[in-house]
């Protein structure tokens, strides 16, 4: 990696800052001082900035199988938190990347990176998420244009950006969307006359919930993995 990426990341640098450090000779490597902002690093080289040592800490990404009847919340005084299925020793400084609801199960992402989750989470970035529906009634032609086109919900005063719709069988469909409103997909079917029984998501991004990946179970993701989904 380029030596002004490692600062910024090990010593809470911007970019500018950590090149006018590396300009203004704060900084070796290795015990080299002639060095640019493009000088290629690895985590294993011993920097030092203004006489003290750093050290780089990847990012780290996670999925998880969500199980219902855990929140995804840092604390609940009722329920047990998703990190709760975690060990104490990858749950430190972990974030969870968006919510599902308690009773919504399937892939929810964790990640120490926080520039990462609002890509994934911010509708400005378009991430697509499916998920899988179970519905209460049979789904009309009518309410799949709707959802297609973007529904209003409740209290909101813009419409929903166009979903894309698949529809399995009668009381059954795929939706993806790119926008994480509170409830979304309860409201969006709310709002086309319907009522989700069941949720479930499948998909972030190119990223599938893998059938082997049990409820409650959770995967590490490789830096090429997680670098795919921004
Ligand atoms: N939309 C919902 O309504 N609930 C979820 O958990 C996720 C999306």
């Amino acid at each position: 990696m380029r030596l002004d990426y490692y600062l910024a990341h090990a010593a809470n640098l911007s970019r500018k800052e950590a090149k006018i450090a590396i300009a203004r000779g704060r900084v070796l490597v290795n015990g080299e001082s002639k060095l640019k902002a493009n000088t290629s690093v690895t985590d294993n080289c011993d920097v030092i900035l203004d006489k003290k040592s750093l050290s780089f800490q990847q990012n780290r990404y996670y999925m998880m199988h969500k199980p219902e009847g855990v929140v995804c919340a840092l604390q609940d005084d009722e329920h047990s938190v998703v990190l709760d299925l975690l060990p104490n020793e990858i749950k430190k400084e972990l974030k969870v990347v968006g919510r599902l609801d308690k009773d919504t199960t399937g892939l929810l992402l964790l990640t120490t990176d926080g520039q990462w989750l609002h890509k994934i989470t911010s509708p400005k970035h378009d991430c697509p998420k499916t998920y899988l529906v179970d519905l209460a009634d049979k789904i009309e032609q009518d309410a799949v244009s709707a959802l297609e086109q973007g529904v209003l919900l409740n209290g909101e005063i813009d419409l929903t950006k166009p979903a894309k719709v698949v529809i399995h069988s009668d009381k059954q469909i795929s939706l993806t969307i790119s926008e994480g409103k509170y409830h979304q997909v309860k409201r969006m079917l709310a709002a086309v006359g319907n009522k989700v029984e069941a949720l479930h998501r499948s998909q972030i991004g190119s990223l599938v919930l893998p059938a082997a990946l049990p409820l409650g179970e959770f995967q590490e993701l490789s830096q090429e993995q997680a670098a795919l989904l921004v």
